[in-house]
């Protein structure tokens, strides 16, 4: 929904406030009522300022006092008790439609398939987003063959060949920046805008490298990108974050089970940083929360005992580490509320959705507390959070052809946020 303009009826004016427009509109030539209206002004001015001293001074404490005890009484992450995860449902329903009715995106062709270009045709594995996304685009609404028609341009950069082909970075860095290059000499749609219109889409982290290469790029264009803690080319005003999923899921989504989940937390994994190192040495051997460093082989065990947990616990930990992992969207399928532990993510679709309304945020230096925060957390207030993510585990389900409000239109709604940058 547009804000209301506003009107000059709406904006701010005080006509009826007589200590001023008196003053304005008193004709000259009664210097005697004028002086007396400034006294009666000075003094006003005098009164509130010593109101607001007395105020600072006696309420504040009292203020002080009410939020400490507000703040002890209450857990400590608030804001459960909306129905919806959206920060606003009206203002996102209204803008949907729009973006649904108007949004244009141009695909520039393939780059020569010999030269590495094409589009991914994968639809599992570890960077399946970026695949559904090539793939979703061409089968949406939102593609048009005319570039006339456009609000953004979609460049279909994907790397996974040039990795198959064991290329060097240098030379895949100069592959990207060659097809890059053709596409500024061959239309002339770069050049309007400096990019500022254009996307590309990486899930594969080779690719984010590789992307990273070539400068105008990423500082121009939008980047869609798997991994978003922050690696110094993240720009969140600009950028947007693809949710990373590995497909396909063992098994079903979770959802009512809430009586079955006894564990209070779960963590298994390899440790490849220091927090989850910390995590490991903290917690390993607790009663309550179930820490496995490396000790879940999915090799050995297969998928199935890990799955099991996911099903069993109310929290699910996803500790940040220095490569993109698919750990959220376990946590949201299988309805286990993920605790973010990190201190800088963009998480997917953050400007859209209230991430505090279904998962726990928490500080890298929080992992000592972890156990009481968590405690902390009332059954009802788990019970809203458990019901929240089970309203957006569709918001991050891919599916082809794509449907509405899905994955591939949740980022779409996010490009769609970012068609009006500015243009250098
Ligand atoms: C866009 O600008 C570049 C120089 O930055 C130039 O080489 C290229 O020919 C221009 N493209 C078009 C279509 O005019
Ligand atoms: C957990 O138990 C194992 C074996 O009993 C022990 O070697 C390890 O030191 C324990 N870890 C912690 C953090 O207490
Ligand atoms: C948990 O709650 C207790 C009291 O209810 C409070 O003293 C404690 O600081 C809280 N701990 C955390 C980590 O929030």
């Amino acid at each position: 929904m547009a804000p209301p303009s506003l009107s000059r009826e709406n904006s701010f004016s005080f006509p009826n406030f007589p200590g001023i427009s008196f003053l304005r509109n008193y004709p000259r030539g009664y210097p005697n009522i004028r002086s007396r209206y400034l006294c009666v002004s000075t003094a006003c001015i005098i009164l509130y300022l010593l109101c607001t001293l007395t105020n600072f001074f006696f309420f504040d404490q009292l203020i002080f006092n009410l939020q400490l005890q507000h703040d002890s009484d209450a857990p400590r992450r608030v804001t459960l008790y909306s129905f919806s995860a959206f920060h606003s449902p009206e203002a996102f329903e209204s803008d949907y439609k729009k973006m649904e009715k108007e949004l244009k995106v141009f695909v520039y062709p393939d780059g020569d398939p010999e030269t590495y270009f094409h589009t991914p045709r994968k639809l599992t594995g570890k960077y399946s987003s970026e695949g559904y996304f090539f793939k979703n685009i061409k089968e949406s609404s939102f593609f048009t063959a005319d570039p006339l028609q456009a609000h953004l341009f979609f460049i279909p950069i994907s790397c996974h060949k040039m990795r198959g082909k064991g290329l060097t970075y240098e030379r895949m860095i100069y592959e990207v920046g060659k097809y890059v290059e053709s596409l500024k000499f061959k239309y002339p749609y770069w050049n309007r805008t400096l990019g500022a219109d254009h996307f590309f889409v990486t899930c594969h982290d080779i690719g984010a490298k590789a992307t990273n290469g070539v400068p105008y790029l990423v500082k121009n264009s939008i980047r869609v990108v798997c991994s978003s803690s922050y690696d110094g080319l993240f720009i969140p005003h600009k950028d947007v974050t693809l949710p990373q999923v590995q497909l396909p899921f063992f098994h079903p989504a979770g959802g009512n089970d809430i009586k079955n989940r006894k564990i209070l937390a779960f963590w298994a994994g390899r440790s490849d940083s220091k927090l989850k190192d910390e995590l490991a040495a903290m917690w390993d051997n607790d009663t309550e929360l179930d820490i496995q460093n490396n000790r879940i082989d999915l090799h050995a065990t297969g998928p199935i005992v890990y799955v099991e947990k996911l099903y069993r616990s109310k929290f699910c930990l996803c500790p940040h580490g220095p490569v993109g992992s698919s750990r959220i969207a376990d946590s949201i399928h299988y309805a286990c509320v993920p605790v973010i532990m990190s201190n800088y993510y963009d998480l997917p679709f953050n400007d859209i959705l209230d991430w505090r309304k279904f998962s726990v945020i928490v500080k890298e230096s929080e992992l000592y507390q972890l156990k009481d925060i968590l405690r902390n957390i009332s059954e009802k207030d788990f019970v809203t959070l458990n019901q929240n993510l089970v309203k957006v585990q569709k918001h991050f389900k891919w599916n082809t052809p794509p449907v509405r409000l899905d994955a591939f239109h949740m980022v779409m709604y996010d490009l769609w946020l970012r068609r009006h940058l500015t243009r250098y």
